[in-house]
């Protein structure tokens, strides 16, 4: 492929969350059974979370890594990988997980983090890819500190927004799939779209923040990018 031909095909943008990832059996956060319906948030996903009471976060996303560790991409992450035969596409996620890249998606930027690296309490820049799941107390980073997971806490700064935002004005169409859009910032990113943008939404449930002129679809990610990829393909 060119760099012409590239340049020739339309940008499409998704913004994933959680229940992108359900089908592959990983929970969601803030629906019946979600996650943060068994834990508290201020004690496992804060800055003073951590400062409290370190094994316990830990603990929590060890918890998280191994389920991922044995989770399959599924249809809707495989579909969103097959549309960069025809689409120039850009992974907006606020998962976690690394289920899109596992699934062929080649650029994919986690707005929330990656559960399969580890990052130096001292040093921001050193970060580690984990190959296993336990990421223990006394795991330590190249400077002799603490290792942490390298997620993006509530209360912390979202440092990958302005690439996003960057991003998402750039597209030609945008696809909101499996997310409830109620954490911000990364629920304003659907404010940054040209007008006229087409704006199709995949979710069981609609989010109640979407402004009047989307393309709802009340599908899980799975079916709903069955019937997506057809009509995405019409508009190459
Ligand atoms: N397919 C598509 N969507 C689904 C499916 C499915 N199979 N199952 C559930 N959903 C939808 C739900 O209807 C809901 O709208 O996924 C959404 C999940 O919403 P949340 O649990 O709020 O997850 P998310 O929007 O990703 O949360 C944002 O909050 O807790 C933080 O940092 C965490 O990144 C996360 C952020």
């Amino acid at each position: 492929m060119s760099t012409n031909q590239l340049e020739m095909k339309k940008k499409l943008v998704f913004l994933s969350g959680a229940g992108m990832s359900q089908e592959s059996g990983l929970k969601t956060f803030r629906e019946m059974g979600g996650l943060w319906e068994s834990y508290d948030i201020n004690e496992v996903a804060t800055p003073e979370a951590w400062q409290r009471n370190p094994e316990l976060v830990l603990r929590f996303y060890n918890e998280r890594r191994k389920q991922l560790m044995q989770a399959k991409p599924n249809a809707g992450h495989l579909a969103i990988a097959d549309l960069e035969k025809n689409f120039d596409v850009e992974v907006i996620t606020q998962n976690v997980d690394n289920l899109h890249e596992r699934a062929g998606s080649s650029k994919v930027l986690h707005l929330h983090g990656e559960l399969m690296k580890a990052r130096s309490t001292v040093d921001s820049f050193l970060v580690y890819e984990l190959d296993h799941w336990a990421l223990n107390p006394g795991d330590l980073c190249e400077k002799g500190s603490q290792l942490r997971p390298h997620i993006v806490w509530f209360g912390e700064a979202v440092p990958e927004i302005p690439n996003a935002i960057g991003i998402v004005e750039k597209a030609d169409i945008l696809v909101v799939i499996g997310t409830s859009l109620a954490v911000y910032p990364a629920a304003g990113l659907v404010n940054y779209v040209k007008k006229g943008t087409p704006v199709f939404v995949i979710d069981p449930n609609r989010p109640s923040v979407l402004q009047e002129n989307v393309v709802y679809m009340k599908e899980k990610a799975g079916k709903g990018m069955e019937i997506l990829q057809k009509e995405l393909e019409k508009m190459m």
